[in-house]
């Protein structure tokens, strides 16, 4: 007999941007149920509508007064700088060849990558971020390791071989045939398995030759589908060594362009310092800004224009940045995201933040429709949201007297202790009361308070 999970509580999800649509984008249900079937969202209502309806094949969770959201997106990560994340006082070109190549270098051995994924997909589900696009490293044992374990733990995800023929040691260099070979390789073996994706993922124009982005552009053609990830326009220096490299450019944007790299669903990460033909040129062919806000607060990159990327019409995702950036949370990303954009005297509202956790990042990732929203049809991902977890929230939460107030104080002194409980695939993946994945059982009796609570829905 299937079992099917019923997950009760606050319920909380967008059907547009509220940038452009105001609160009418927003979902909320007090007291609602995601009624999921074989990793499917089957029902989302009132508990007094989805109750009564429950069979005894039901197990429902109640994680009341918890909040519950479709799982966080994180569309911009470095699945090998889980242990560059904090090194200390460079900008990023410095800090590319001091800390990052030396490290992304051990990950020719399995082990290292093995574990490496292992650690980061830990550290995601604990933070409540169900789908990721992660950059590898340009060997294909770190790609076997991020596929293999995203795999076994039945998550979304998107992960990509860097391809770079230049600028960096040896151990990580490929050739434009290489790199092309291996992409290829991966695609055959992962992408559209189970819920993987694979991206082409051309590490950023400094470190491919004129041969090597052909190359890329070669594949983007040969899979017009695929998503396409990369950096653009991230710093001062690098955007003068693109310069250097590529004179007969206008500028950074149309070098990609030059090479069919800008596209629906390719993501270009941080695109700081755009000018405005390259933000148009972004919009125009759909592809999708990925702002970092921690990287670049860490890495004094510069300053993120949201203002300016909606004005164009540009898709912008918010990312982590692992490890240029600072948190594994897309609450606290979206925390230092509003004080960027209070820099530039620029606002960013709790709603705008959590839709582009959820469903703006969904839809900047090419994944609108399938991730992202609480709605019959979309994948069980979800994630719940504890507002009170912790003695600053609770004292914050007594002078919240509206959604938007606890959604704002919980996104700027929130992180992993927040998330209560993360579901992927329709199952609990993890559990902050307990110390691993768990999936409750008929008849569970948990004591503490707010702790989920697995009981018969039938004995209600
Ligand atoms: N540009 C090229 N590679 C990287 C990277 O690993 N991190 C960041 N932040 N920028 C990059
Ligand atoms: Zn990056």
């Amino acid at each position: 007999m299937r079992r099917h999970l019923a997950i009760r509580g606050r319920l909380l999800w967008f059907e547009a941007d509220p940038a452009f649509a105001g609160e009418a984008a927003l979902r909320f249900i007090e007291d609602g149920i995601v009624l999921i079937e074989a990793g499917i969202i089957k029902a989302v209502d009132e508990a007094r509508v989805l109750l009564p309806q429950l069979t005894r094949e039901v197990t429902l969770v109640d994680h009341r007064p918890h909040l519950v959201l479709p799982g966080f997106i994180d569309p911009h990560l470095h699945m090998p700088q889980t242990q560059v994340i904090a090194s200390y006082g460079t900008e990023l070109l410095e800090w590319l060849q001091k800390y990052t190549f030396p490290e992304e270098s051990r990950y020719g051995d399995p082990a290292v990558s093995a574990a490496a994924a292992r650690f980061l997909f830990d550290e995601l589900l604990r933070n409540g971020t169900t789908t990721a696009s992660a950059f590898c490293t340009s060997h294909p044992e770190s790609v076997h390791a991020y596929f293999t374990e995203a795999e076994r733990r039945g998550l979304r995800m998107i992960g990509g071989k860097v391809m770079m023929d230049r600028g960096a040691p040896p151990a990580l260099l490929d050739t434009p045939q290489t790199g092309y070979d291996q992409t290829k390789a991966a695609i055959e073996r992962w992408h559209g398995r189970g819920r993987l994706s694979v991206a082409i993922t051309p590490r950023f124009a400094p470190t491919s030759t004129e041969a090597q982005l052909e190359a890329a552009g070669a594949l983007a053609a040969a899979f017009p589908d695929l998503p396409i990830q990369t950096h653009l326009s991230e710093n001062e220096a690098e955007i003068a060594y693109v310069r250097e490299l590529f004179p007969w450019s206008d500028d950074y944007t149309a070098v990609y362009e030059r090479y069919g790299l800008v596209r629906r669903k390719a993501l270009f990460g941080h695109c700081i310092h755009l000018t405005e033909r390259e933000r148009a040129a972004l919009a125009d062919h759909q592809a999708s800004a990925i702002f970092c806000p921690t990287s670049n607060l860490f890495l004094g990159s510069g300053l993120f224009d949201l203002a300016a990327a909606r004005e164009a019409g540009l898709r912008v995702g918010l990312a982590t940045d692992i490890g240029g950036g600072t948190s594994y949370s897309m609450l606290q990303t979206a925390a230092e995201a509003y004080k960027v954009l209070a820099l530039r005297g620029e606002k960013l509202t709790a709603f705008e933040a959590f839709h582009m956790m959820t469903a703006g990042n969904a839809e900047a990732i090419g994944l609108a429709g399938t991730i992202g929203q609480l709605a019959p049809g979309y994948e069980a991902d979800l994630v719940v949201l504890d507002s009170r977890a912790t003695a600053a929230l609770r004292r914050r939460m007594q002078r919240a007297e509206t959604l938007a107030e606890e959604l704002f104080a919980l996104m700027m002194l929130g992180d992993d202790r927040s998330v209560a409980a993360t579901y992927a695939n329709g199952k609990c993946v993890y559990d902050r009361l307990n110390t691993g994945p768990r999936l409750p059982e008929r008849g569970d009796q948990l004591a503490s308070a707010g702790r989920p609570q697995g009981t018969e829905a039938a004995q209600q």
